[in-house]
């Protein structure tokens, strides 16, 4: 029997999950041992082998690098069995390569999947991101306004006081003046030293992790990934490339960027229907880190839909071989 060629998103998701599931599994012994590479080596090895049993015909649009810079799921390599489907897939096989060797909170392997030509080819560079969750009017905040103007209008939104209001950042001495902005209006910061992906997805569940909004620079292709998780679950999200020099610029030309001053909202980083999963490594606010027992490896995975708007958590057991 062949398979099916339409966008089945309802079946192709169980398998995108076990994707993500592989990678967090082979991380797993490198949790905490201070090697950033060799962990996220052990998930790229992993998420490239069952990505490869899936039937779909896909490329990689947001992936480990160039393909002169990464020899595995670099942009531009097509996975998956050549039977199905077109699909473009975003990955990341160790979002928070960091938090993995030190073991801090929020390490997470992520993909998403979506048809052919839907993903942002977003290039290597950083991206000027800010996020909501869901419940808010349409364009609430915007890039356009300052960092204190997004918390009173959101402050405004929600019914409640400036200080109320609790903006995820991640520490870098570039985000100091950003920091010091959002302090002067009385909201709390909630500063993440790595793993923006995390950081936007907070957002989409505020009563859980207590985060309201998500504001400052990170990798683009991370921004992709965000957006994918926030059209699942619900939130808006703006992006802005941002280019140090010419070479980042030919980067976003490349990949057939041309606007480079363009600010994508969430439906135009992603413009068709995604689906997203992704497995904690280390224990964090969204899923569980890998839990190993003797004799097994327990794994937690958030599968979502944007179709549906189905948000899945999935428990893991699996003997570890
Ligand atoms: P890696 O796991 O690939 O190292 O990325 C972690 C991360 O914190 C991302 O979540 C974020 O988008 C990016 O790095 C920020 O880049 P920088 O460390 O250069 O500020």
């Amino acid at each position: 029997m062949t398979a099916p060629k339409d966008f089945n998103d309802r079946m192709l998701s169980l398998g995108l999950a076990r994707v993500s599931e592989a990678a967090a599994h082979a991380s797993a012994r490198l949790i905490g041992r201070g090697d950033e590479k060799a962990a996220d080596q052990a998930a790229v090895n992993a998420m490239r082998d069952q990505l490869n049993m899936l039937d779909i015909k896909g490329v990689v649009v947001i992936g480990e690098g160039e393909r002169d810079e990464a020899p595995m799921l670099y942009i531009g390599e097509e996975v998956g069995t050549g039977q199905g489907p077109e699909v473009d897939i975003a990955l990341d096989p160790l979002e928070g390569t960091t938090l993995t060797a030190k073991d801090m909170p929020n390490a997470l392997t992520v993909i998403a999947m979506a048809p052919r030509g839907t993903l942002l080819h977003a290039p290597d560079v950083y991206m000027e991101k800010l996020a909501i969750g869901p419940g808010y009017p349409t364009d609430v905040v915007s890039l356009e306004m300052t960092p204190a103007q997004r918390v009173r209008a959101l402050a405004e939104a929600r019914g409640v006081k400036d200080s109320d209001i609790t903006v995820c950042i991640l520490e870098r001495p570039r985000h100091e003046d950003l920091v010091a902005e959002v302090r002067s209006t009385g909201a709390a910061i909630r500063l993440i030293t790595d793993g923006d992906v995390a950081g936007v997805i907070h957002c989409a569940e505020a009563e859980l992790t207590g985060i309201d909004m998500y504001m400052g620079s990170g990798g683009a292709p991370e921004g992709v990934l965000a957006a994918s998780a926030l059209k699942c679950m619900g939130g808006q999200m703006w992006g802005k490339l941002l280019f140090r020099n010419d070479d980042e610029k030919g980067r976003a030309r490349k990949a057939g960027i041309t606007d480079l001053d363009r600010i994508y909202a969430r439906d135009e980083l992603v413009t068709g229907d995604v689906i997203f999963a992704a497995t904690g490594v280390t224990n964090g606010s969204i899923v569980a880190g890998v839990k190993r027992e003797p004799g097994y490896l327990t794994t937690e995975t958030i599968l979502m839909r944007s179709k549906t708007g189905s948000v899945r958590r999935m428990i893991y057991r699996n003997p570890i071989r």
